[in-house]
């Protein structure tokens, strides 16, 4: 199948990046059936994915026929089998390999053979999930950037046994999404994380030590560097339950202390200080 074949998407787990891969999608003209994993959720990311698109109205990125007809090509409910006719589909649940490699296996049996699988993962690898499958060849990582709408990059990660064809396919979709892509071997961390993991630990250990404020490392970052916002803020951003797990997995792979995440970002994820999606992280959201 061709990338521009392709009327349906289906993507599963629908958080703060599934929400962005479905709005981009739904934008792009496919239809999209996301998947969660109650009807509380389905409601809460519809809203979430209307708040966004909503957004882009404001913005004047979108015109409000286009939005609505954006919100209304988006469908969302528990069942996994919704997906069953989708012409691709995008995993995107929580970093947590087991529960990857169920979602892999179901769709395996649930999906057309040509379709391709893809995982939106920041940091596992491609080989296990396409293992979990019968069609290892069609089985790729597209590892989309938060805010999905506004973040320009696609990372494909290409498997070891991920097909030229699929490669092509995802590389089709990444322009049909308006992302610029870039490809990475399937080693833990691809391009980004690889190197924003570190960064970010270093960050909180030079809060953890005193070294200087938060607000005054944020600061630094801004305007020193140039960057749209300081490491702090931005693991607030991307959630510190998500970096913890995306620094776990590339220390259990290389087992180098670079890698090693503080001790303060362990009990902030102990205490549920995730950042912006739980209201507290480095700073406060309120409710
Ligand atoms: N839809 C479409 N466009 C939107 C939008 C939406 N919902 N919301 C905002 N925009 C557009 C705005 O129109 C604006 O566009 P222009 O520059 O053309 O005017 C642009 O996006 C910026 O928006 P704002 O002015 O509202 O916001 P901002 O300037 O404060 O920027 C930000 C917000 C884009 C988040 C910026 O701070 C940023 O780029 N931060 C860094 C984010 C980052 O590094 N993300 C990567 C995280 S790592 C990751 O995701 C991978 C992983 O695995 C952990």
């Amino acid at each position: 199948m061709k990338a521009d074949e392709v009327r349906k998407v289906g993507v599963i787990g629908c958080g703060l990046m599934g929400s962005g891969i479905v709005e981009v999608s739904a934008k792009s003209g496919m239809d999209v059936q996301f998947v969660e994993v109650s009807d509380e959720k389905v409601a809460k990311q519809r809203g979430r994915i209307e708040k966004s698109i909503s957004k882009a109205v404001e913005k004047g990125k979108l015109a409000q026929e286009d939005a609505e007809a954006a919100m209304g090509r988006i469908s969302g409910g528990t069942d996994l089998d919704a997906a069953g006719d989708a012409d691709l589909v995008i995993e995107a649940v929580t970093e947590d390999l087991d529960t990857k490699l169920d979602v892999f296996a179901r769709l395996d049996g649930l999906t057309r053979d040509e379709v391709v699988l893809a995982s939106n993962t920041s940091s596992m690898p491609i080989g296990k999930m396409a293992a979990a499958t019968e069609r290892p060849d069609r089985v790729l990582g597209m590892h989309f950037f938060n805010p999905v709408p506004v973040m320009k990059l696609l990372e494909l990660v290409r498997g070891l046994e991920t097909s030229d064809e699929t490669l092509e396919f995802a590389r089709g979709m990444g322009e049909r999404l308006g992302k610029t892509v870039v490809v990475s071997k399937d080693r833990a961390g691809f391009i980004v994380n690889t190197l924003l993991s570190c960064y970010l630990n270093m960050a909180v250990k030079m809060v953890e030590e005193g070294f200087a404020s938060k607000e005054d490392i944020d600061t630094a970052v801004t305007l020193g560097l140039g960057h749209p916002m300081g490491p702090l803020t931005l693991l607030d951003l991307v959630g510190i339950d998500t970096a913890y797990a995306i620094s776990d997995v590339l220390y259990q792979q290389f087992k180098d202390p670079i890698y090693s995440a503080p001790n303060l970002m362990a009990q902030m994820v102990q205490a549920g200080h995730f950042g912006r999606k739980t209201g507290k992280g480095f700073y406060d959201y309120g409710k």
